[in-house]
């Protein structure tokens, strides 16, 4: 695997290969690598002549700096996984080869940015979209690869490629689970033993909602996916909601496409999940 700091060896390089008529897929992480992280490889591995995989904790994206400094940063760990994986191109960029001082991002990208996430995590997708944005640019990968965990994020990301009208292919990859069904994050491992046994609260219960949508009123669903969660030791929910999977509006009895989406603090951990219904 060859590993690249600065973005003129990596644009030289890969420029090289496109010439060489060479497809490019593209997986961006911010590092503390999992297995959901190396099925995204495997998806763009199986579709591209070649894998670039970039590791970096961006730090437009945290709007809580003490989230941003206890990030897991285990970078010769996820570099060995890297390898294993068959990755061809890890970028592993310093902040200040990412950003000029003071620079400034906005992008107009309308109420999807307002909705869930963006209620508990303000400025959130502008940090996201910032560095997607530059990454994007500079690797100008053919296809891009995210998870379905960070559902709002695949959304915002694919508000953008319209808005900018970037040539990028988006797929998005399904979730990766525990045995258990807690949904795999880098986050994980700052849940204590205690707090992991209470995270597969959220999972079950978007089980549970899947398996008695049919026959269950939605505001009904809603209401006793919140208790369930609301009254697990040590879990304090943030959102649980039922909504359009192409608007993220609330759903109806008649949306084709539901999605379930949760939020919430395990002890002091904030985690994410969801299901898509039908
Ligand atoms: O999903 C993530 O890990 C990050 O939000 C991303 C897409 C790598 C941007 O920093």
């Amino acid at each position: 695997m060859r590993v690249f700091t600065t973005t003129r060896e990596i644009q030289q390089y890969l420029a090289d290969l496109r010439n060489k008529g060479l497809s490019t897929g593209f997986v961006a992480t911010m590092g503390a690598l999992h297995q959901g992280h190396l099925s995204l490889i495997q998806q763009a591995k199986k579709d591209n002549d070649l894998v670039i995989c970039s590791i970096f904790v961006n730090p437009t994206q945290f709007n809580d700096p003490a989230d941003l400094e206890k990030y897991p940063r285990p970078i010769a760990h996820d570099t060995q996984m890297l390898e294993q994986a068959g990755c061809d191109i890890l970028f592993n960029p310093e902040v200040s080869e990412m950003y000029a001082d003071n620079e400034h991002w906005h992008l107009a990208l309308g109420e999807i940015e307002h909705l869930l996430e963006g209620t508990f995590r303000p400025g959130h997708y502008q940090g996201v979209t910032q560095v997607v944005y530059k990454l994007f640019n500079i690797l100008k990968p053919d296809t891009a690869y995210f998870g379905q965990k960070d559902y709002q994020q695949i959304m915002v990301i694919a508000k953008m490629v319209e808005l900018l009208n970037l040539p990028v292919k988006l797929v998005m990859c399904p979730i990766l689970r525990e045995e258990d069904g807690l949904a795999m994050s880098s986050r994980n491992i700052h849940l204590t033993a205690e707090d992991r046994l209470h995270s597969l609260i959220l999972s079950k219960t978007l089980n549970w909602v899947k398996d008695n949508f049919d026959s269950n009123n939605i505001a009904v669903l809603q209401a006793k996916a919140a208790e369930a969660i609301n009254t697990e030791d040590g879990v304090s929910l943030e959102y649980f909601e039922l909504v359009d999977g192409d608007t993220l509006h609330p759903a109806n009895q008649s949306t084709k496409k539901v999605v379930a989406l949760v939020a919430a603090r395990v002890g002091k951990t904030r985690l994410i999940d969801n299901v898509l219904i039908g």
